[in-house]
């Protein structure tokens, strides 16, 4: 068990992996749990030393509003609640809350009525936090002081003989400007939390129960080039060397050359044993006369299933099935089912055939994306490998829109990796958050040289976002885009017009389709 200081109680609200990142990113391991564990479930973490309640969409004054068990208050560590947090702990200790005339959304003062408060050590009089809030406290919870508010609602409250706070605020998001500092003094100042997680321990930590679990069996596992796979495998493979065999499907729509690149690093420079399987062909046949976005992606991945059991299959002997699951896929559901639902995409593997019985092997689901990072850095992966932009499972599945051809794809290739390598040349690539084409199936008229042409349209696409559930288009410099449309057009054949994407995130999505 990793060594847990700090457990996250979580109510639903949007900023609750959020929370458990802060509290990573200052080398303290926090974990996000469900709201309705008991005092019993929380003593299971030996080394607990502090408790945070997270935000929620609920109002806890209503009915069904989530609950926690009393005696948790009794465990003897500091606790803090944020935003619906706060007001669970006034309403847990006799205080009111109630639906407030004003909502507070968005950024307020805080002024800090209890200078001498631990939680706001360093902090100073009159910053700026961020607000999301519609109920508000209107009774102090008994034993309870008021050591802050803002203009319209009190913005933090402290109990320092129980070391139970309330801050009515989101520390964790950067408008908070000094949230940092608060959360930093709640974790040592009052939590006494020792900054002891770190990535070089981690791995060897991980190398050495992947050596345990799997003693002399074999492991296989999906690579595909993303980030969670390869340092899945780098890691995996480290621990066990040949008894990790890795099978790289070629679907024909990954980007440009992916399928050389990927075995160029980790099959010779890492010495994976990879089997690199080309079924494009078989990809292709199945797509054909597909213009669905949903039935694409449902064929894509019945076919990736079917091709990887396959190998499987044929790899005889090998009981473990590895993949590099990360922390935001499994945050646990509450036992209610309404908090951080998981979502999967078919890269995970799920829906083998049942004659394929494998036990898992999950290295990585601990981390967040940022931790994958870390340690596939400090395996030596290279930057650009590990910094790399997401990719949809279906891959270009979904960037052809309409039906997908090999011609298409091969445009399409062509087109992504001069957007691409253009970023990076310009230091763009990693001050934006996805960037990529889409191919449209619609060709339109234009001339070269003395020649009409008639070919296809690409859409530029690159977005900024924190989460991918919101997106705004990149500012990309006029310049920039010029020259790359110019590039585009000169050296790829069949398109003679690109066009820039400006939509945002909502009301569009990231992928058009
Ligand atoms: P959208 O287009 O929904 O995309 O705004 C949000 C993020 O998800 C990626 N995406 C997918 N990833 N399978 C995946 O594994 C999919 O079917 C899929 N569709 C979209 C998209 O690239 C973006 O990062």
């Amino acid at each position: 068990m990793l060594n847990t200081q700090i457990l996250i109680l979580d109510f639903g609200s949007q900023y609750t992996q959020l929370l458990a990142r802060r509290v990573r990113n200052l080398n303290v391991y926090a974990e996000v749990i469900p709201f309705d564990k008991t005092k019993a479930d929380l003593e299971k973490y030996h080394n607990l030393k502090a408790i945070i309640l997270s935000g929620g969409p609920n109002s806890v004054y209503l009915n069904e509003a989530y609950k926690i068990d009393k005696e948790i208050f009794n465990l003897g560590v500091p606790i803090l609640g944020v935003c619906y947090g706060m007001q669970l702990i006034t309403e847990m200790f006799g205080g009111k809350v109630e639906l407030a005339d004003s909502q507070e959304f968005g950024k307020a003062k805080l002024y800090i009525d209890d200078v001498k408060s631990l939680l706001f050590k360093k902090v100073s009089q009159n910053s700026q936090v961020w607000m999301s809030h519609a109920d508000h406290l209107t009774k102090m919870p008994e034993g309870f002081k008021q050591i802050a508010h803002s203009d319209s609602s009190v913005a933090g409250i402290s109990n320092e003989k129980l070391k139970v706070y309330g801050i009515q605020f989101h520390a964790e998001v950067t408008h908070s400007e000094q949230g940092i500092q608060m959360l930093k003094n709640f974790i040592f100042d009052i939590s006494k939390c020792k900054a002891d997680w770190e990535m070089k321990e981690f791995i060897e930590n991980k190398i050495k129960s992947i050596k345990e679990i799997v003693g002399k069996e074999q492991v296989i596992l999906g690579l595909s080039g993303g980030v969670d796979s390869s340092v899945a495998a780098a890691l995996i493979s480290k621990a066990i060397g040949k008894q990790l065999k890795c099978i790289l499907v070629d679907t024909g729509l990954l980007r440009k050359d992916e399928a050389k690149k990927v075995m160029d690093l980790y099959n010779k420079e890492f010495e994976m044993d990879i089997k690199l399987v080309d079924a494009s062909n078989e990809f292709y046949k199945a797509l054909k006369g597909q213009v669905d976005p949903e039935d694409k992606r449902k064929t894509i991945g019945k076919k990736f299933i079917e091709v990887f059991s396959e190998q499987a299959r044929q790899m005889q002997g090998a009981k473990f099935l590895a993949q590099g699951t990360i922390y935001p896929d499994v945050i646990e559901s509450s036992s209610n089912g309404h908090v951080s639902k998981t979502i999967k995409s078919h890269h995970n593997v799920g829906g083998l055939p049942d004659d394929l019985k494998f036990e898992l092997l999950e290295p990585l689901r601990e981390l967040f994306k940022d931790e994958v990072r870390a340690v596939g850095k400090e395996l030596g992966i290279p930057d650009l490998m590990i910094n790399r932009h997401p990719f949809p499972g279906p891959g270009l599945g979904v960037r052809v829109i309409g039906e997908v051809t090999k011609e298409k794809c091969e445009i399409l290739k062509e087109a992504d990796d001069i957007f691409i390598n253009n970023l990076i040349e310009a230091n763009l690539y990693n001050e934006v958050s996805q960037a990529f084409v889409t191919l449209l199936p619609v060709k339109t008229v234009g001339v070269m040289g003395d020649n009409r042409t008639y070919d296809y349209v690409v859409a530029l696409r690159s977005v900024n976002t924190i989460d991918f559930m919101t997106a705004s288009s990149t500012h990309l410099p006029w310049e920039f885009l010029d020259k790359v449309v110019n590039e585009i057009i000169n050296k790829v054949d069949g398109v003679n017009r690109v066009v820039y994407d400006i939509t945002s995130k909502p009301p569009g999505t990231i992928e058009w389709e």
